[in-house]
């Protein structure tokens, strides 16, 4: 079968990969979509178990630093559109192994810039499309408010300037920076896009929001850093993953596109939110798990707030979000606690030993 397009996703088997690849094999049956993962302890096939046999869906097990790999899958599929989201992701993982967030984040991304602009002979009709984070642009200050954003009229905006503080950040940010490179140097179509923090179902349960959801299901601990006081901008994954269809095929050559929920909360009013829904969701009476909230020792570096301004996003591709928070947190809620086999198989580790006996260990 000839296909209209061949986009490669990378990291589609994490999770805004596995939602962005759901959404583009069912939305898009002309275009071929090839999932490019490492399969490491984030990526897990089993989230994409309901498109797995579609004609226009291929999954290749491959580590973006592997430059002859890749190289081999672009000419093999005639890739001419790349979605770059495979990456390390966890800020704790980051503090405790920082060399493993360079190699992935930074030489996998050289690695992908490399083999596209071996491949493209021709940029015409090509695109290099990078999916980064709000946090490379470092953190913002707590103030009293006079506008609408309730803890600070300071929003982070494409034009702010980075100042990354954590290893992932860094790590990203010098991404970005490479990606930008290519575009001056050589000429190659790249776009970016700086979103803020992702909730909604198949998240790895090492993230605030499934690990909590997780622990009042078993009734373990909630543990809260410092005081609960850090603020994030909280987006529904799948308003992140129409964002990058959109900005996929509308966004302009070499801008940047920030995505953000408009959506702020201290953490500690977040994790009692979520208390009260899951509890209500668990037939337990409302609140009454809120005892499970432990505060601990706070993260090193802890950036205390992030918040978008996606006004860009919205005047030029009129993107906004299409969930309330409530509306979105209780879709997720519903999610985990309808599939607990999903989180005991993730936390057990069970999945590894599958992809192990199938593709060998990594
Ligand atoms: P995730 O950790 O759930 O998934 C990452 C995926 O990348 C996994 O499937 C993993 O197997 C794969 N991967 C890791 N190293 C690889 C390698 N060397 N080669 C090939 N594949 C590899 O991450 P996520 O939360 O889905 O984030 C996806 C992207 O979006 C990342 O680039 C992240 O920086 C960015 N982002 C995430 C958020 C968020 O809130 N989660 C917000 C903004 C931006
Ligand atoms: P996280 O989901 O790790 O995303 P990020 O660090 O990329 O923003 O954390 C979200 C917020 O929740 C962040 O301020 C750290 C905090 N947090 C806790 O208080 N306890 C936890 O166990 C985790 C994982 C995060």
């Amino acid at each position: 079968m000839d296909f209209r397009r061949n986009i490669l996703i990378t990291g589609g088997a994490g999770f805004i990969g596995s939602h962005l690849v759901r959404r583009m094999v069912t939305r898009y049956p002309d275009f071929r979509i090839i999932n490019l993962d490492k399969l490491t302890y984030a990526g897990n096939l089993a989230n994409l178990k309901d498109i797995e046999d579609r004609p226009n869906y291929v999954f290749v097990r491959e580590d973006i630093c592997d430059l002859e790999g890749i190289l081999r899958i672009m000419w093999g599929y005639a890739v001419d559109g790349i979605i770059h989201l495979a990456a390390e992701s966890h800020v704790d993982r980051s503090i405790r192994d920082p060399f493993t967030f360079a190699r992935t984040n930074v030489l996998g991304t050289l690695s992908l810039l490399q083999a596209a602009k071996a491949c493209w002979s021709d940029f015409s009709g090509k695109r290099f499309y990078h999916i980064s984070t709000d946090e490379v642009y470092g953190a913002l200050e707590l103030t009293s408010p006079e506008g609408d954003a309730p803890y600070g009229d300071t929003l982070f905006t494409e034009q702010t300037r980075y100042q990354p503080h954590s290893p992932y950040s860094a790590s990203k940010a010098s991404s970005d920076h490479f990606v930008r490179a290519f575009h001056d140097t050589y000429g190659l179509p790249v776009v970016i896009s700086n979103c803020s923090n992702n909730y909604g179902p198949y998240q790895f349960p090492e993230k605030l929001i499934p690990l909590f959801i997780n622990n009042i299901r078993l009734r373990k601990p909630l543990p809260v850093y410092g005081r609960g006081e850090n603020v994030r901008d909280w987006l529904f994954v799948e308003d992140h993953v129409r964002a990058i269809d959109l900005i996929f095929h509308e966004g302009r050559d070499g801008e940047t596109y920030n995505i953000g929920g408009c959506n702020e909360w201290k953490n500690i009013d977040l994790v009692r939110l979520l208390v009260r829904i899951t509890d209500r969701l668990l037939g337990r009476p409302e609140g009454t798990d809120e005892d499970l909230i432990a505060f601990v020792k706070d993260r090193a570096g802890h950036d205390l707030r992030y918040a978008i301004d996606a006004t860009k996003l919205r005047k030029e591709l009129g993107w906004g979000p299409s969930l309330s928070f409530e509306e979105g947190l209780e879709k997720t809620v519903r999610w985990y606690l309808d599939n607990p086999e999903w989180l005991d198989s993730v936390t057990s580790g069970d999945y590894r030993n599958y992809y192990e006996e199938m593709y060998g260990k990594r």
